[in-house]
């Protein structure tokens, strides 16, 4: 039996990495998926790789305007919510002596601002009973260098899985999130370093991982379809994380 059949799961950032392959687990699993990003062509993209049960909406999370339509389209095409998986996301890394008022902005708006109204937007067509999942990072609970505004950023994520278990426990609502490791996905390619440096950068991360290697997308995803089924179903307020031991090792 199928672990979703018949839910109707939104995924931010869904055209790209982690929230792709969630999409398509989620979609193997029996739920219509609705995906967002900014990126027009990748999200047509990733709506024909999902398949029947996929819709793609075009979207800034950090625009609030952008999230009213979301949930004005998908209220009007599905007419509620069982699980959400806030995922969308951007890293840049900074030492404390360089950071700018636009790198904190650009991280704040979208992983903190942007979460935030992803989850709040989304509560009227919530159904009572539902899911969510926030997408923070192994960074919320290390201290790695250049990393302060980033980790700042899913440190305040994962605190929102508790305050909001809280918040929402009258609806039966549970909220968790998932703290990945370092995962191969499209997202160290947009740091702006050479593809010598991005080697070596690699290199650097996976020497600190007891697995010894980089996950893959498809590896978190399985971590989130854990958080939105039926099988996590005493689990709310944590976080868990996904990260080859980095953190518990
Ligand atoms: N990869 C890792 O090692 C790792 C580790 C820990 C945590 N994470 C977290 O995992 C999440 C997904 O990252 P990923 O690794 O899968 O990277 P990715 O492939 O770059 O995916 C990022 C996704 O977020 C979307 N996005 C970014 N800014 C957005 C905005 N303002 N509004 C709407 N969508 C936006 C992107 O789509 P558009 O660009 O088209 O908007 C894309 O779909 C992020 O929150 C990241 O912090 C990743």
């Amino acid at each position: 039996m199928s672990k979703l059949s018949g839910k109707i799961a939104v995924i931010t950032g869904g055209n790209s990495g982690i929230g792709l392959a969630t999409a398509e687990l989620f979609a193997q699993e029996g739920a219509q998926v609705v995906v967002t990003g900014r990126r027009k062509s990748e999200l047509d993209a990733a709506v024909e790789k999902i398949g029947a049960n996929a819709v793609g909406v075009q979207g800034d999370v950090a625009d609030l305007a952008d999230l009213d339509r979301l949930y004005a389209e998908v209220g009007e095409r599905f007419g509620r919510i069982d699980i959400l998986f806030a995922n969308a996301g951007v890293a840049e890394f900074s030492p404390l002596q360089a950071v700018t008022e636009e790198h904190f902005d650009k991280l704040f708006d979208t992983n903190v601002k942007g979460l935030l109204f992803s989850v709040q937007k989304a509560l009227p067509l919530f159904a009572d009973g539902g899911t969510i999942i926030l997408n923070s990072s192994i960074a919320n609970a290390t201290g790695a260098a250049a990393f302060g505004v980033y980790s700042a950023t899913k440190a305040a994520v994962r605190s929102f899985a508790r305050t909001w278990t809280s918040d929402l426990k009258d609806r039966k609502i549970r909220v968790n999130s998932v703290s990945p490791g370092p995962i191969e996905t499209p997202i160290f390619g947009k740091l702006g370093l050479s593809e010598q440096q991005t080697q070596e950068f690699g290199a650097q991360i996976s020497a600190t991982i007891p697995l010894g290697r980089f996950g893959q997308p498809e590896e978190i995803a399985k971590a989130v379809l854990f958080l939105a089924s039926s099988d996590s179903s005493y689990i709310a307020g944590a976080d868990l994380y996904v990260d080859g031991g980095r953190v518990a090792v």
